[in-house]
C-alpha cells in the first residue's frame, strides 16, 4: 500500500474515474486556457482536461502520485513551496485542500494559486461547504467505478471535524484519516482576499466549486457570486 504525504491512497486514486469535474473546470476557462494543478494526484481530472484542449501543468508532493500521469507535465513540489515563474490562465486548488486546519497552510496554498494565476485567469476551488460539516456522519458514502467508499469515525471539536474514509475495492481496504475546517464564507471570503483574490462565481448548484479571481483583475465586481 503506497500513500502521499497527506495520507491519499496512491492505488485508490489510480482506480478512481474522473466525475465530471474536468468538465466543471472546463466551462469556467476560455477554451484552450492553460491549467496549473495543484495536488494533482495521479492525473485523475488532469488527463481528462488534456483532452478538452487544455495543456496542464500538475504539482504533487507525492512522486507515487505523479508516475500516474500521462501527456501532463509533472512538478513534484509541496504546492506552498512552487515558485514556477510562470502565470496560468487556469488554477486548480481541489481536493478540499482550502479547508486545511491550519490558517497558515490554507494562506500559503491560496498564495501559491495567485501567484501562478494571470491577471485574467480564473482559480478553481472544490471545498467542503458549511452545510456538509453539519451533515458528514458515519455510514455516508458510496460506490465510484471499481471502488465503494465509506465514512467513519465522525468526530467535531468545534470548528474541526475528523474522520476516515474507507475505499475499498473487491477485498482490500484503504483508510485514510484526516482532519477539516469548516469555513463559512465570509471566513473563506476572507482567505481569499488576504491572498489577493477575490470570489467570482459558483461554479456547480450544491456551491462546492467556486471560481475566484485576482482582486485586482479588471472584471466589474457585478458579475461576482451572491
Ligand atoms: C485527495 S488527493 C486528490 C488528487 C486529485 N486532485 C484528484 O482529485 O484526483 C490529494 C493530492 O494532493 C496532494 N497534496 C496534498 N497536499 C499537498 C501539498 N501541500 N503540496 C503538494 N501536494 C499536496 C497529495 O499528495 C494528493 O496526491
Amino acid at each position: 500500500m503506497t500513500t502521499a504525504p497527506d495520507g491519499s491512497p496512491v492505488e485508490v486514486y489510480a482506480l478512481l474515474p474522473p466525475l465530471g469535474e474536468a468538465e466543471t473546470v472546463h466551462g469556467a476557462l476560455p477554451p484552450g486556457a492553460d491549467v496549473l494543478d495543484l495536488g494533482c494526484g495521479t492525473g485523475r481530472v488532469a488527463r481528462r482536461l488534456v483532452r478538452l484542449g487544455h495543456p496542464v501543468v500538475g504539482v504533487d508532493e507525492s512522486a507515487e502520485m505523479l508516475a500516474h500521469l500521462d501527456g501532463v507535465e509533472a512538478v513534484r513540489a509541496r504546492i506552498e513551496d512552487l515558485r514556477l515563474g510562470r502565470r496560468f490562465g487556469g488554477v486548480l486548488l481541489t481536493a478540499h485542500l482550502v479547508n486545511t486546519p491550519s490558517d497558515g497552510e490554507r494562506h500559503a496554498l491560496l498564495a501559491s494559486a495567485a501567484r501562478h494565476l494571470r491577471d485574467d485567469g480564473r482559480l478553481v476551488v472544490q471545498w467542503h461547504t458549511p452545510s456538509w460539516f453539519e451533515t458528514a456522519a458515519d455510514g455516508q458514502g458510496g460506490t465510484i467505478g471499481p471502488v465503494r467508499t465509506s465514512l467513519r469515525d465522525v468526530r467535531r471539536d468545534g470548528d474541526l471535524l475528523s474522520a476516515t474514509v474507507d475505499y475499498r475495492i473487491d477485498d482490500r481496504t484503504w483508510s485514510h484519516p484526516f482532519t477539516a475546517r469548516r469555513l463559512a464564507e465570509p471566513d473563506l471570503d476572507a482567505a481569499l482576499h488576504a491572498a489577493g483574490l477575490v470570489r467570482d462565481a459558483w461554479l456547480t448548484p450544491d456551491r462546492t466549486w467556486f471560481s475566484a479571481r485576482p482582486a485586482q483583475s479588471s472584471k466589474s465586481s457585478s458579475s461576482r457570486a451572491r
